[in-house]
């Protein structure tokens, strides 16, 4: 790699965070329960008994984070509106709760006034539950679509003028997978068909949005919108590469080909057979380029097998991170799944450019450090194995651009702060910045200053 080797002037860097994570105020300023709200009550299925009700209490802090924003020298900020704070019922004929457009309108002029490019998400997972209670929420294809595509237009409505980047969902294999299969995520369904029915739903749902935006909003906005999908490189322990095309196949091409080439992979298609709903000729149109960019959420790579008798919606492969010559990857995470392997991300970068020739976002990429939660804010502060994994992750974006000429232009760390890290609670930490939660002190990392310094280094002035 050549020392010299630079990102484009115009290449956008900064944190990502997400509502319910960070946000806290839970029944404050007009706000109704979301699903995450409802699951977190129930016993046993959040790790340490805990919720968002508090999380990083960024709804009454959200200055002092604009504040940590512009000190880390960021361009850029991605975060995510609360359904239930904007409708509080989310419904179309529902109420809109003035209070909560005005929090998300002062917040995004303070991103500008400070030249802070905000990058809004309309949906992290916390839908309403009232529209679960009432319908079923993501599961009632017909009703769900109408509400969230009016939800979707009272925020183009509300903030289009000053917001020039949407994204319509945030890993719909979470949300339907995790949601409605493993029963891990809110609302906690356990299953082998909701969940594919769930996904299709975020789909048409996420396209008719879109479809709305380019039709009555993007003329005079000139926005652009699209999705985040998460995606981990995957190694056959088998040395097969049928394994490999399998595996992404039922983690990302499952979603990104309906939106980037209007059809299910057929494998996807012949194993799960009439579980798998079918989009009519007019749907398929409509989803068909429905992503002006590729959202990347990506933490890992894994090392992957034939499982035949596994679960068939991951597509019969086990994964780990230990090779066939008995080698880890890299550095474990406090999580299972989590593993520092910059080549892996590397990789996935080239192979998105290649196989979808859209402009990619990296939304997503960090690292969850182990025992920060024993420690003192002073000593967690020094968070050396995040650093090396933004060391290895920065260089791996730097090569993928620079030396194979894929085509990235944005780049958030998750995340700005620490927060509550969904059925973890928590446990786990990913911010750059410490949070204390007796007292909600941020404390900047040392992570946080290795990015900025590296971004500093590595963007054309
Ligand atoms: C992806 C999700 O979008 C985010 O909400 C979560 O906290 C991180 N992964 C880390 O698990």
């Amino acid at each position: 790699m050549s020392g010299e080797a630079k990102l484009p002037k115009e290449f956008l860097w900064g944190y990502a965070t997400a509502s319910y994570q960070i946000e806290g105020s839970a029944s404050e300023g007009g706000r109704a329960p979301s699903i995450w709200d409802a699951f977190c009550k129930t016993p046993g299925k959040i790790r340490d008994g805990s919720s968002g009700d508090i999380a990083s209490d960024s709804y009454r802090l959200w200055k002092e984070d604009v504040v940590l924003l512009t000190s880390y020298g960021v361009k850029a900020y991605r975060f995510s509106l609360s359904w239930s704070r904007i409708i509080p019922k989310g419904g179309r004929n529902d109420p809109i709760n003035e209070e909560g457009i005005q929090f998300y309108r002062t917040l995004l002029e303070e991103l500008l006034h400070n030249g802070i490019v905000p990058f809004v998400t309309l949906h992290h997972w916390d839908s309403p539950q009232g529209l679960h209670d009432k319908y079923g929420g993501w599961l009632n294809k017909d009703e769900i679509i109408e509400d969230y595509v009016n939800y979707a237009k009272v925020c183009f409505r509300a903030f289009g003028d000053i917001v020039q980047n949407w994204i319509t969902h945030n890993e719909p294999w979470c949300v339907s997978l995790l949601g409605y299969g493993s029963g891990r995520f809110a609302p906690g369904h356990v299953g082998d068909t909701e969940h594919w029915i769930v996904a299709h739903n975020l789909l048409l749902a996420h396209a008719y949005a879109v479809k709305a935006y380019r039709e009555e909003f993007k003329p005079a906005q000139g926005g652009q919108i699209g999705i985040t999908l998460d995606c981990q490189w995957t190694i056959p322990y088998d040395d097969s590469p049928e394994t490999t095309a399998r595996a992404l196949d039922f983690k990302l091409t499952r979603f990104a080909d309906p939106i980037y080439r209007g059809q299910y992979p057929a494998r996807v298609k012949t194993i799960i057979g009439d579980r798998l709903p079918e989009f009519s000729p007019e749907e398929r149109a409509i989803v068909q380029g429905s992503s002006d960019f590729f959202g990347l959420n990506t933490y890992t790579t894994h090392v992957i097998q034939h499982d035949g008798d596994g679960d068939e919606s991951v597509g019969f492969v086990k994964m780990g991170h230990t090779r066939s010559d008995g080698t880890q990857l890299g550095t474990q995470s406090e999580f299972d799944w989590l593993q520092t392997y910059g080549p892996g991300f590397r990789n996935l970068l080239n192979y998105l450019w290649k196989t979808y020739q859209k402009p990619i976002y990296v939304t997503e990429n960090g690292f969850a450090v182990k025992n920060e939660n024993n420690v003192t804010s002073q000593e967690a502060i020094h968070d050396k194995d995040r650093a090396e994994y933004f060391e290895q992750y920065t260089k791996a974006l730097l090569q993928a651009v620079t030396e194979d000429g894929a085509d990235v232009r944005g780049y958030f760390g998750w995340s700005l702060l620490d927060n509550f890290e969904w059925a973890d609670g928590y446990l786990v930490r990913f911010g750059v910045t410490r949070v204390d939660y007796d007292t909600q002190r941020r404390t900047p990392k040392d992570s946080a200053a290795f990015l900025s310094k590296w971004f500093k280094d590595h963007i054309h002035g």
